[in-house]
């Protein structure tokens, strides 16, 4: 136990540390028997076409940007950052819009024009003032989308938050409070106010950067913890988009695959997507 404790916090920190400087556990990880079964009945038809994503400049965000150009879609990418900029325009279908995502009407006026909203935004080793981003500048990519009226929308948070909980240990969740807290006050707001809208809450586990394993899932199940690639992430979030069997859920994302780091996944039911 105490060695998973350690392990996902591990993850979670290590993981906000560019990929390249990003070295693998190599030790072994004994883990339990993962069972994945799948939830029957999903539709999904291509329902949402103009796609605004805040975080976009790297990690989750920017996969789920390049996915979604990939596809053919319009997404405006919502950067702070002026260097981003350059890149993510080479993208077919890109527009850049670039922002500080504290800033409400800024949020709001990149927003204009699309159906779909997603906010991967997440505080920065050097951000000075921690965790503020994972909560004002969820609820302004929230609020933007209430008041334009932009149905769908994509919150990502992490397991820990809220009914989550306790799929951590005591001691990784003291060690992450500040931005599960956070985080989990912005998803309590989409789940409370935005009852007419198609939201999703999707909480990745521990993050890892690598090839995507394709093995990855979304599940209602709170208990289940461990390791996912943000490549999976990504992939998980671009098929939620237009997948009914997502909307007004929230949802766990966990790669039975990555079986060194899971723990807590004994058996569980997989979203249809
Ligand atoms: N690390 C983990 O193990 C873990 C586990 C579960 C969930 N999560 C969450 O999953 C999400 C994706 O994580 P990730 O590691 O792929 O991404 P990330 O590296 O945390 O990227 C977050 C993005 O938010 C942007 N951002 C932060 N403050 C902003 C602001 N004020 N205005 C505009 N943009 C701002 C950052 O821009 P800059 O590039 O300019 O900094 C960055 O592009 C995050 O919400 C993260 O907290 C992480």
């Amino acid at each position: 136990m105490c060695t998973q404790i350690l392990l996902f916090s591990v993850i979670m920190l290590v993981s906000s540390i560019p990929s390249s400087s990003f070295i693998l556990n190599k030790r072994a990880f004994s883990s339990r028997k993962s069972v994945v079964t799948s939830s029957r009945g999903s539709a999904s038809l291509a329902m949402y076409d103009k796609i605004f994503v805040a975080g976009a400049a790297r990690g989750v965000g920017r996969i789920v940007v390049e996915k979604l150009s990939s596809q053919g879609k319009q997404v405006v990418a919502f950067v702070r950052r002026a260097e981003a900029k350059e890149e993510l325009e080479q993208l077919p279908g890109v527009t850049v819009v670039v922002g500080n995502a504290l800033e409400q009407k800024v949020v709001e006026n990149a927003m204009d024009g699309c159906d779909c909203a997603i906010t991967t935004l997440g505080t920065a080793p050097t951000d000075v003032v921690k965790h503020q981003v994972d909560y004002t500048g969820n609820i302004n990519v929230l609020e933007a989308a209430g008041i334009l009226g932009v149905t769908r929308v994509v919150l990502i948070t992490s397991i820990g938050c809220g009914s989550s909980r306790d799929a951590i240990s005591d001691e990784a969740y003291e060690m992450l409070k500040g931005a599960l807290l956070a985080k989990e006050k912005a998803e309590k707001a989409l789940v409370r106010y935005y009852t007419n809208a198609f939201w999703t809450v999707i909480r990745p586990a521990g993050l890892l950067t690598g090839p995507a394993t394709g093995q990855a899932v979304l599940t209602e199940n709170t208990k289940v913890c461990g390791a996912i690639n943000r490549a999976d992430v990504a992939d998980l979030i671009v098929r939620a988009i237009d997948s009914k069997s997502t909307f007004q859920k929230v949802l766990s994302a966990v790669d039975p695959s990555a079986s060194r780091f899971n723990f807590g996944m004994e058996e569980f039911q997989a979203v249809s997507l």
